[in-house]
């Protein structure tokens, strides 16, 4: 019997899609090479927490070693991060259902998670981030966050978290907004990647 199970975390990269013939619904892609570490951004004394800095610096710790950086920051998903605007949103989506099986699939942006205000999650209190982190809930509660993979993180403790958002508000507030998330089935010009998955045939 055969049991094997491939999981290919390379991301893929769509840029403009255009009519892909069905035959081949990777046509339009192309392999890009991600995988790398992203620094978090250095936080700033006397922001917010101006007490604690064992917290922001573990929380500094914690990000970098959760690999938010890897989405959250502008070019990170085609492996040129810009460190310029660290944690400030993706431009680069990352769809949400499959490519192969949807000609247009879903796609959000990871978004701006510095303590701007007006595009990022400086009006946020810390319940609303930890819900979003730990348990992928949006800001207030409607909806459940996807690609975002809260799934991984829905363990992390009080006090670690406490340092997170303590690390997440004592960086330099960065103003951008990501593009709008594309819904499954939509046509859209924004590149996007997606992460594949994919387990052998067991019935041929
Ligand atoms: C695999 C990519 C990825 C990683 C890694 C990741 N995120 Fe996210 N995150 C996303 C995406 C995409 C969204 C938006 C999802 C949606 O709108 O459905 C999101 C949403 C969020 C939100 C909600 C913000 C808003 O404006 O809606 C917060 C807060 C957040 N992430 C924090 C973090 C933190 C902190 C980490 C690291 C511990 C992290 N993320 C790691 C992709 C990622």
């Amino acid at each position: 019997m055969r049991t094997g199970f491939l999981i290919l975390s390379a991301f893929v990269l769509a840029a403009c899609m255009g009519d892909a013939p069905v035959e081949d619904p990777m046509e339009g892609y192309q392999e890009v090479q991600s995988a790398k570490v992203v620094d978090a951004p250095e936080p700033q004394a006397g922001r917010f927490y101006p007490g604690d800095r064992d917290a922001i610096d573990h929380g500094a710790y914690l990000i970098q070693l959760l690999g938010c950086g890897a989405c959250h920051t502008n070019g990170a998903l085609d492996g040129v991060p810009d460190m310029n605007k660290a944690l400030a949103g993706s431009m680069t989506g990352i769809a949400y259902s499959s490519p192969v099986t949807d000609k247009h699939p879903g796609v959000v942006f990871p978004p701006n998670i510095t303590p701007d205000e007006k595009t990022g999650i400086g009006l946020w209190t810390d319940t609303e981030i930890a819900n979003a982190i730990r348990a992928g809930t949006s800001r207030h509660g409607s909806r459940r966050l996807v690609t975002m993979p809260w799934q991984g993180y829905a363990r992390i403790n009080d006090d670690d978290i406490a340092a997170i958002v303590a690390y997440l508000r004592s960086i330099e507030p960065i103003a951008n907004s990501v593009p709008e998330p594309v819904k499954r089935g939509e046509r859209t010009r924004e590149r996007f990647v997606y992460f594949g998955v994919y387990q052998n045939k067991l019935d041929d």
